[in-house]
């Protein structure tokens, strides 16, 4: 299965496609103030294009509510897509990432000013969508994205000291990654008037699927040639970020393991020379061939297989069959 929703029973397919088109269509003018001026930068990235997986998500856990056909399910669709979007703006500055979805990233189309205020507005308008949703929803969407924000802000300051760099590395991607995939899962049973306690079950097993995600976008960022992800190869080690390969090959050289191309991938890395186009791809094509690659491919795959024990409890059907082939399509895509 890719995060569209084709391989599917033929049933909830239907009814998802469906959704999704509605979902489509409100988000459209989520992202449009009737202003000729600032539309085309608040809605450059969702035009794009994009997995849509947070809203899938939704949709998918409202099934199993009672009443998956609620309005609050699409609306909670769009305000996890909403604020998936602001965030995306927000990170694309702090990553200096040229690409995105495609095309341009907005800072490199119209400005970091531009493409932070644009993010602003999409945080309101989201904010605006949950306000149907009531006052628990509200609280949810508050505490996630605050805790969103940590996630990158902590990305930002580096590791406290007494934590692993892998503790610390696992804590921030739980917080700017599993959390807002966690509310999806949650907002999806709450919205179609599900319990909050299988909210509280399906929200555990995202947040785990949401940390095997980002390990696979690890992967991703140097296993892909930019063409399926859409962005750019090796902006994480551009940056300096130490995302998990890199944190295994650390790991090693503490420990008085590491082979002579991990070393040697430290050193480049350590160089001050990533700046250089040339030295980036050699260093992109050196982490391709080293075995810490695969070790973050598998290690993902453990975070799903661990997440999948909090859906235990559910009836089997086509709607936990689907769940399960949802977590696990984020760690085996090219996307
Ligand atoms: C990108 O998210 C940011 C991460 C959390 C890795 P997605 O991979 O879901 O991005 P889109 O929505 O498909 O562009
Ligand atoms: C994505 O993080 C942003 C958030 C999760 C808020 P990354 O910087 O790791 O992801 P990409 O590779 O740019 O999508
Ligand atoms: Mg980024
Ligand atoms: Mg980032």
């Amino acid at each position: 299965m890719n995060f569209g929703v084709g391989a599917l029973a033929a049933r909830l397919s239907a009814r998802l496609s469906a959704r999704m088109a509605e979902v489509e269509t409100v988000l459209a003018g989520e992202v449009r103030l009737d202003d000729l001026q600032v539309d085309p930068v608040l809605a450059h990235l969702a035009e794009a294009g994009g997995k849509r997986l947070r809203p899938l998500l939704v949709l998918l856990c409202s099934e199993l509510g009672p009443d998956a056909d609620a309005e609050g399910v699409c609306d909670a669709a769009v305000a996890v897509e909403l604020t998936h979007l602001a965030s995306l703006y927000h990170d694309d500055v702090m990553d200096d990432a040229p690409m995105r979805r495609g095309v341009l990233s907005a800072q490199e189309k119209f400005s970091n000013s531009m493409a932070i205020l644009a993010g602003d507005v999409l945080f309101a308008r989201a904010s605006a969508v949950v306000s149907r949703l009531g006052p628990k929803a509200v609280l949810w969407h508050a505490e996630t994205f605050g805790r969103l924000c940590r996630g990158q802000l902590h990305e930002t300051l580096g590791r406290a000291s007494g934590q692993t760099q892998r503790d610390y590395y696992i804590g921030v991607l739980a917080d700017k990654t599993g959390s807002l995939i966690a509310a999806s899962a949650r907002y999806g049973v709450f919205c179609a008037g599900g319990p909050d306690g299988l909210g509280e079950q399906v929200a555990q097993w995202a947040e785990r699927v949401g940390v095997a995600f980002q390990l696979a976008d690890d992967v991703l960022d140097i296993r892909s040639d930019g063409e399926d992800s859409g962005k750019t190869p090796g902006t994480d080690l551009r940056e300096g970020v130490d995302t998990m390969p890199v944190i295994l090959l650390r790991e090693a050289e503490a420990a008085g393991r590491i082979d002579a191309e991990g070393a040697e991938i430290l050193r480049i890395l350590g160089s001050g020379e990533l700046g250089s186009d040339e030295v980036l791809s050699d260093v992109v094509a050196r982490l391709r061939a080293h075995s810490c690659l695969g070790e973050t491919a598998a290690m993902a795959r453990e975070w799903v297989a661990e997440a999948e024990t909090y859906l235990a409890g559910l009836p089997e059907g086509e709607v936990k069959d689907a769940l399960l082939a949802f977590g696990r399509a984020t760690v085996d895509r090219a996307s």
